[in-house]
């Protein structure tokens, strides 16, 4: 067992031990989970306007298969029809143009932006048919292990921190991967090499992260009328929550006809993409959504203020506990990351003194490679965790749930 699984395996026992401990009294919490990156709060928010399990109108024969096209059996979706209700949403939101150039534009959904994701890098490689060098700037989001794990020869990663770290090989097409806002410190991002090709992953990019959304709209534009390709992805998971509903999905343009089938071609091969049931939860969400632009209220209202809230709330607690704390975060992604000199094993040390799962890099190094001791609060997390996180590091606190879950904009603190 390596180290990283011999890690796991230690604080989940651990856990167990801590679990079994005591079982509070009046359903207080034991074990604080603050570790997995699941969007407990738009949950919370779902269930305060009866949106949990949502149906407005989506049925989908949950023992069928996604199709790319028609002839169809009764209650089989195809992509033409997901295509049709995710334009729509667009739409309504204003930000199409980034995703798609044209109504002509080929669709593809997957099992999650991830599977999008890897189903690009496969369907380029096949259509460069030569050597690749994929670049993407520190702290990054780890694409590493998954270009890694395809195993394609003469395809390299590499992370930079300054662009001069960069050396094209002989032949190699150089390709840039843009993550903004950026996973893990929030920064908006912009590209920095002169590569043939540009993925854009934007999967946060919505205005309820508090986010400008036009920055990314001008790079795109800018690259796109200067000759140069780009690609980007949606993240179901990311722009409502719906982490378990495993649905992502792009546009390519029908220029693009050769990638389209190659990327199709993986998505056939690896598990004939989609699973009907998260496709359904989230086509039905996103059409309660728009009854009545309800959106504007859950999303860009209280999801956007909970998230800004928690961010000051958990600055301002972290700060008092921890004075010579580093945070690398920004008000509005969900990803708080800190790191308190002297403490060495993050996850360790808040299991021990807080009872409280984090995650950290010490072994995993994953975001900030070659950094470790970064630790990271989930800021999507069930507002309950976080209220009892921050009570265990500031005892005398006078926070109330609350702050944590804006249903209302009552909250005290929001910058
Ligand atoms: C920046 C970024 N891109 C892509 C993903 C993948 O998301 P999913 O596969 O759930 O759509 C994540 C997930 O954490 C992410 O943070």
């Amino acid at each position: 067992m390596n180290f990283t699984a011999r890690r796991y395996l230690v604080l989940f026992i651990l856990s167990l031990c801590c679990l079994g401990r005591s079982h509070l009294a009046g359903g207080e919490i034991d074990i604080v989970l603050l570790g997995p990156g699941d969007a407990n709060l738009y949950t919370e928010v779902y269930e305060n306007y009866g949106l949990t399990d949502p149906f407005c109108g989506y049925y989908v024969d949950k023992g069928d298969y996604l199709l790319p096209a028609p002839p169809l059996g009764p209650g089989q979706v195809d992509f033409v029809e997901i295509n049709q209700m995710v334009r729509k949403w667009h739409e309504a939101i204003g930000d199409l143009d980034i995703y798609s150039q044209a109504e002509s534009d080929f669709f593809l959904p997957g099992a999650g932006s991830t599977h999008i994701f890897v189903a690009l890098i496969y369907g380029l490689y096949q259509k460069i048919g030569g050597p690749m060098l994929i670049v993407d700037k520190l702290p990054a989001y780890p694409w590493r292990q998954h270009i890694e794990f395809l195993g394609l020869p003469g395809v390299r990663y590499q992370t930079y921190t300054n662009p001069s770290e960069i050396h094209l090989g002989d032949g190699e097409t150089l390709v840039e991967i843009v993550v903004s806002p950026n996973n893990p410190d929030g920064a908006t991002r912009s590209y920095n090499t002169n590569a043939s090709i540009y993925i854009y992953d934007t999967v946060f990019a919505f205005d309820w992260y508090n986010f400008d959304v036009q920055t990314i709209r001008d790079q795109i534009n800018e690259l796109r009328s200067n000759g140069k390709t780009v690609y980007n992805f949606i993240s179901m998971s990311k722009m409502l929550g719906r982490t378990g509903d495993r649905f992502g999905y792009m546009w390519l343009p029908r220029s693009d006809s050769e990638l389209y089938q190659n990327m199709l071609s993986y998505w056939l091969f690896t598990c004939l993409g989609n699973g009907s049931t998260g496709v359904q939860s989230s086509l039905n969400l996103m059409k309660c959504l728009l009854k009545d632009n309800c959106y504007k209220r859950l999303l860009l209202k209280d999801v956007k203020a909970s998230l800004l809230n928690r961010h000051c709330i958990l600055t301002e607690t972290i700060k008092k506990a921890f004075p010579n704390v580093l945070i690398n975060s920004q008000a509005g992604p969900p990803f708080f990351w800190f790191k308190v000199p002297g403490i060495n094993d993050p996850a360790k040390f808040f299991l021990e003194n807080y009872g409280t799962i984090i995650l950290d890099t010490t072994d995993a190094l994953l975001p900030f490679e070659g950094e470790p001791g970064f630790a990271r609060i989930n800021v999507m997390g069930r507002s309950k965790m976080l209220y009892e996180f921050v009570k265990r590091l500031d005892p005398e606190t006078n926070y109330t749930l609350d702050d944590f879950l804006c249903l209302s904009c009552k909250c005290k603190k929001q910058k």
